[in-house]
């Protein structure tokens, strides 16, 4: 979608963080902004910034992980700008226990946000995109989407899990006109882990925390180059959106080390390229 001056961009998460970064960006190019999250106070105070800037912009309530929640914010976007054609399923939250000491809610949380999330916002604004021709969906995932360890398992496995929807995704809609892009930054310099806290609803809080020492976001890039780094990706339709270059190393050994795995298969018990099963 390379011109993106006067459509419509709903934002996930837009508060705080890379969603704030992104709603930043969408404006600056000339879009009308939804600014999207279960904290109104910090949405308002977003969509109020990009008013004064200019822009037109709206604040929404939202909790991604129910899709009643999420079927009311495109209603309520539909009101104010009659179509979407960006949707960013950014809003996401971290739970840093390791997955021996983890309470099933823990993963609810974890899974709930990060994964249903996402799914919300691709079940609900992906058929008017398809039906219009025209459409951009980024969703966010992480470095932690690409490679994993711990005491990140919950975190990596709702980010990997939104790395494969969105590599299917892309081949679903790639010859529909509607453009899809998986953003992976490594460390950006928001309040992910003090907010996810903030934000966690009693029903899935097992009151007993097992948090390992969480990764140090402040160290982290700011999240208005983010922002512009995805604005300039929806623009150029590419899909990986990669912000730091610091753990291309590490990408390189878990490819490597499927690949060897592939070749220690064939070379065992002979290929099975071709080979009907
Ligand atoms: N900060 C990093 O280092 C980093 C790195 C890679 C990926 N990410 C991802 O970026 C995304 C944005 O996180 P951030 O770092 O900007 O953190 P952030 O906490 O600053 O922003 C996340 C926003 O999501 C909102 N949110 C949380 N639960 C929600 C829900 N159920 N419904 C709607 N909104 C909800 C929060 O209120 C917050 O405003 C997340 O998906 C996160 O996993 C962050």
């Amino acid at each position: 979608m390379n011109e993106l001056q006067g459509k419509t961009a709903v934002i996930t998460g837009a508060g705080s963080g890379i969603g704030a970064g992104i709603a930043q960006a969408t404006a600056a190019a000339g879009m009308r902004v939804v600014v999207a999250d279960i904290d109104t106070e910090r949405a308002q105070s977003v969509a109020d910034e990009l008013s004064a800037g200019g822009a037109e912009a709206i604040a929404v309530q939202v909790d991604v992980s129910d899709l009643a929640s999420v079927t009311a914010l495109r209603e309520q976007a539909y009101e104010a700008f009659n179509e979407v054609h960006l949707l960013c399923n950014n809003a996401g939250v971290w739970v840093g226990a390791m997955m021996a000491d983890a309470d099933i809610k823990d993963w609810q949380y974890q899974i709930n946000v990060n994964l249903y999330g996402v799914i919300h916002g691709v079940k609900t604004f992906l058929p008017d995109m398809l039906a219009r021709g025209e459409g951009h969906i980024v969703n966010t995932a992480s470095l932690g989407g690409l490679i994993s360890g711990p005491p990140e398992g919950l975190y990596c496995t709702t980010k990997f899990a939104i790395v494969g929807l969105s590599e299917s995704l892309l081949m679903e809609v790639a010859d529909k006109g509607v453009g899809v892009s998986v953003l992976c930054p490594g460390l950006v310099n928001t309040d992910l882990i003090t907010q996810s806290e903030k934000v966690r609803p009693a029903a899935v809080d097992p009151g007993v925390r097992h948090d390992q020492p969480a990764p140090d976001v402040a160290a982290g890039l700011s999240p208005a180059v983010v922002g512009e780094r995805v604005v300039d990706s929806v623009k150029d339709n590419n899909f990986y959106i990669i912000t730091h270059d610091d753990y291309r190393e590490v990408i390189e050994m878990r490819h490597a080390g499927i690949l060897a795995a592939v070749d220690d298969h064939a070379r065992r018990y002979g290929s099975t390229s071709g080979r009907t099963f």
